[in-house]
């Protein structure tokens, strides 16, 4: 064995290692994540089945067909050929400045205030900005509100921070603000400090809900109040089927007490992995002290401001909101006529998801019995805190992916689903 004194050969030294358990070095907090679902991982969405194509409801992915390559392959050639001292470089935490330029143009119309590049910073994705913001604000113990279902990433990224998160449950109008002011005030009593509400206002995943204005103002006052930072996670504002979506919340509270998080992923493609949270500028300035890794990649973000300065983004939009529409109507229509009996679900008005509760058998049965038909998607419980606990009845279906064609399918393989899962065949 060696001692103190001795130097270890490479094998020994090898076999230290090779006897330690990961778990024996890891953080608290990477000990107490857990694994989470594949597509908080990133990865696509897949369950034992033996069909050969199966239909794929997995994960809020855009449509393939829809990826705009050619844009995206000049625009990014462009960066590297006619700046290339520039993009080839780091270009520092905040992010280039001519896309946050376009950022705050864009935003300051949508949102109706003024804002400048100031109020915005980078990051990798809007995953990416919900850690940064947790980077930030959160220490371990803080009191993190969220909606009950959430967005399961995000709830991974809040608990990797050591928070405490309370659910607050929602409606078709949004989070139940009246709800909220019971639980913040019985934790304040009980001496805890409730740092940050993180709401999905817009087409909520894995709801389909957009909260009201009413209850966008209410929830506003109610955090001014208490002192309580709202993370607005507008990943899905741009994906609207008719009406673009109530004012958003740092729209209406003029920027105060708001961290709004944006991304490119659901509205262009979730391989660039580039999202911003825009804010107050002492706001972002804080979070760029926080920002540890070198910046984002300036050639993306070169090339996504110009995408942005030719209006190419309003132009790809202005095709993907009648293809998610047209998504949505197959899925709703066709599980109406196969399944009216065994779903209960209120149709979304944009963003990527339907959420639809099973009557009858369990949703893991509809969701083990429907993989075997060859149709994928995760079991509503995935977005809960305590997972099946609080939720046996729900499931997710991601229409983005799938074709109209494989959406008029769902409803006849649904059925044929709830039938075996209720062991009625
Ligand atoms: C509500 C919400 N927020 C954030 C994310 C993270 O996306 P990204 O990091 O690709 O922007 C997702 C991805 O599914 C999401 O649904």
């Amino acid at each position: 064995m060696p001692n103190a004194h001795n130097k270890l050969t490479l094998e020994q030294a090898a076999g230290i290692w090779g006897k330690t358990d990961v778990r024996s070095l890891l953080a608290e907090s990477a000990i107490a994540i857990g694994a989470g679902t594949p597509t908080d991982a990133g990865v696509s969405w897949t369950l034992d089945t033996t069909v050969e194509t199966p239909i794929t409801m997995g994960g809020g992915v855009p449509d393939p067909g829809t990826l705009p390559a050619a844009d995206l392959q000049k625009a990014l050639s462009n960066a590297v050929l006619d700046t290339p001292e520039e993009t080839l470089r780091y270009g520092g935490v905040l992010g280039f400045e001519g896309l946050r330029e376009e950022l705050a143009k864009r935003w300051s119309a949508i949102d109706g205030v003024t804002l400048n590049l100031d109020n915005f910073i980078t990051s990798n994705g809007s995953a990416g900005g919900i850690s940064n913001i947790c980077d930030a604000f959160i220490e371990p113990g803080d009191v993190v509100i969220i909606e009950a279902p959430s967005f399961s990433g995000s709830i991974r990224t809040i608990r990797g921070h050591m928070a405490e998160i309370v659910p607050v449950s929602i409606d078709e109008e949004g989070v139940l603000v009246d709800e909220a002011a019971v639980i913040i005030k019985q934790l304040q009593d009980a001496g805890k400090r409730v740092k940050l509400f993180y709401t999905i206002a817009d087409f909520h995943n894995p709801t389909g809900v957009t909260m009201s204005t009413r209850r966008r103002e209410a929830l506003i006052d109610l955090c001014a109040r208490n002192q309580i930072l709202i993370m607005e996670d507008a990943a899905y504002a741009d994906i609207y089927f008719g009406e673009a979506p109530p004012p958003s919340l740092y729209g209406l509270a003029n920027g105060q007490g708001i961290l709004k998080v944006g991304t490119f992923s659901k509205p262009i493609a979730t391989g660039l992995r580039i999202g911003w949270i825009q804010g107050r500028e002492d706001f972002i300035d804080a979070l760029g002290r926080v920002k540890y890794d070198m910046g984002n990649s300036p050639v993306l973000l070169r090339a996504l401001g110009e995408y942005l300065e030719k209006k190419l983004l309003d132009k790809h939009l202005e095709t993907m909101r009648p293809l998610y529409k047209d998504k949505c109507e197959a899925l709703c229509e066709s599980l109406e006529k196969y399944c009216s009996q065994y779903v209960r679900f209120v149709k979304p008005d944009g963003g990527f998801f339907l959420w639809v509760e099973c009557i009858g058998p369990k949703a893991r049965e509809v969701m083990e019995q429907a993989a075997l038909l060859g149709l994928i998607f995760p079991v509503g419980a995935n977005f809960f805190l305590e997972q099946e606990k609080d939720d046996t009845s729900h499931i997710r279906l991601a229409f983005s992916t799938a074709s109209v064609d494989e959406l008029r399918r769902v409803g006849p393989l649904m059925r044929e689903a709830f039938v075996r899962a209720l062991g009625e065949s």
